[in-house]
């Protein structure tokens, strides 16, 4: 409970509520609207969510105004360099980093998990070779659904616990599988030797005719790349994830629901159109023009990968990223990849344009992610695929967060409605 005290006054009739505010351990009060609609009949109204928090967490905190990002108190920073991505999903479960032996239990646990049902890999073939991954994604892991039907009772904390390890470990492989069904190779098997990035670059790039070994730069990068991408609190797909787990359904259809939500260009689908805005430009001489387009708000064109609802300052993911696109590129010789070049431009340009001074737009994580995937070989299609998999980590903990909570309840907003008032229906003949 905080100090505060809000009072909500229907001016015409000069009745109050009075408002209870509760602090969370660190951030800003929240005000609980519990009762307004009882005492005075009114629903409070906030589009977007833009003041409006959903739910009750302690995984991940974030101070948009400091550029502050942290998985469980530890900072971003800090996990970046020391951490790895099945650590990072541990601690993002659990709420603590793991013991030695803790780690280890998690990590064979997890590569015990790996392998997908025959009859699921065979669904693949129902779809054309060009769907996007993303679609194929979605639809496969909401058919786990249908698979791990009888044997998941979400009020059983062993069966939470199986759920949480089996789409982090299969997830790779569902993606996986969707890159080599867009390829027209054969599907390539887990191997349970090799780390969680590593394996997922294996099962992406190895082909049954020749040896594949995994460059462990590469498997660094991506390392890097899904820590990034782990958790990021209560974003679209995550709320996506707790309203629709909230329901009591399947959590796979839950996970399903939230690799939908990601897809969008205004989320996770941002780093593909990154990549397409940049071909679109082309060369570094276009950029004033383009950047004219987006300030004279043409239809659709807006800078993606600039921009974000709650870093307003900077993103702390894009200044690690960013640092990363350099390593990356130089180690694999590609350090004048023109697109990286043409970003760079594009980035120094804005920064310094009013238009997106006066907005505080700044590079987000996607502005960069793209460029590394692109260097690793991932194809564009592929990059959301990549964020769906990182943020599995999340959805999962989030899910088991709320499952876990006395207190849940069935997510379920009121309206402002606008629509007709009550009329008759006029039967077909008589319109
Ligand atoms: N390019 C140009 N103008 C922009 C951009 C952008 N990328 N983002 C916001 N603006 C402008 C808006 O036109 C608006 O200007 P106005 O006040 O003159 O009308 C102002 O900035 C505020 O924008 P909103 O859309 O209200 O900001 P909101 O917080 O709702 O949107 C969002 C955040 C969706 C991320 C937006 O910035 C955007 O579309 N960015 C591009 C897509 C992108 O990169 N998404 C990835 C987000 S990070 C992630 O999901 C991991």
């Amino acid at each position: 409970m905080s100090n505060k005290k809000f009072q909500l006054t229907d001016l015409s009739s000069g009745k109050s509520t009075e408002l209870e505010a509760f602090s969370g351990t660190v951030g800003p009060d929240v005000v609980s609207l519990a009762g307004v609609y009882k005492e005075q009949g009114v629903f409070t109204f906030d589009p977007g969510f833009m003041a409006t928090a959903s739910c009750e967490s302690h995984i991940t905190y974030i101070d948009g105004d400091a550029g502050v990002l942290l998985y469980r108190g530890y900072p971003i920073e800090q996990l970046a360099e020391h951490s790895s991505h099945l650590e990072v999903a541990y601690l993002l479960i659990n709420g603590q980093l793991p013991s030695k032996a803790e780690f280890e239990s998690f990590a064979g646990s997890i590569s015990r998990h790996t392998m997908l049902n025959q009859s699921l890999l065979k669904m693949y073939d129902g779809f054309h070779h060009n769907a996007h991954p993303m679609a194929m994604v979605s639809a496969i892991v909401a058919s786990m659904a249908a698979f791990y039907h009888d044997s998941m009772d979400i009020h059983d904390a062993r069966h939470r616990e199986i759920f949480a390890h089996r789409i982090i470990a299969k997830i790779p492989t569902i993606a996986a599988a969707a890159y080599k069904h867009a390829l027209g190779q054969p599907f390539i098997y887990p191997r349970n030797d090799l780390e969680y990035t590593a394996n997922m670059l294996h099962m992406f790039f190895a082909v049954p005719c020749e040896d594949y070994d995994v460059d462990p730069l590469h498997a660094k990068a991506m390392d890097l790349l899904f820590m990034l991408h782990a958790d990021h609190e209560q974003n679209a797909s995550t709320s996506t994830v707790r309203l629709a787990g909230s329901t009591g359904c399947n959590p796979y259809a839950a996970i399903s629901a939230g690799v939908s939500a990601l897809w969008g260009p205004a989320h996770g689908g941002a780093n593909e159109a990154v990549l397409q805005m940049l071909e679109r430009i082309g060369r570094v001489e276009n950029v004033p023009d383009f950047l004219n387009r987006v300030k004279n708000q043409e239809s659709g064109v807006r800078l993606m990968g600039f921009g974000h609802r709650v870093y307003k300052n900077f993103d702390p993911r894009a200044k690690i990223i960013r640092a990363m696109c350099h390593k990356v590129l130089g180690k694999l010789g590609s350090s004048d990849n023109p697109t990286f070049e043409l970003a760079l431009k594009l980035e120094e340009i804005a920064l310094s344009d009013d238009y997106f001074v006066s907005r505080k737009l700044y590079p987000n994580v996607d502005f960069y992610s793209g460029i590394i995937y692109s260097a690793l070989g991932i194809p564009r299609s592929m990059f959301t695929v990549m964020f769906a998999l990182a943020r599995t980590a999340g959805w999962v903990s989030h899910w088991l967060e709320m499952i876990a909570d006395p207190a849940m309840k069935i997510g379920r907003p009121r309206q402002l409605y606008r629509g007709p008032t009550q009329r008759d229906y006029v039967p077909l003949s008589e319109r």
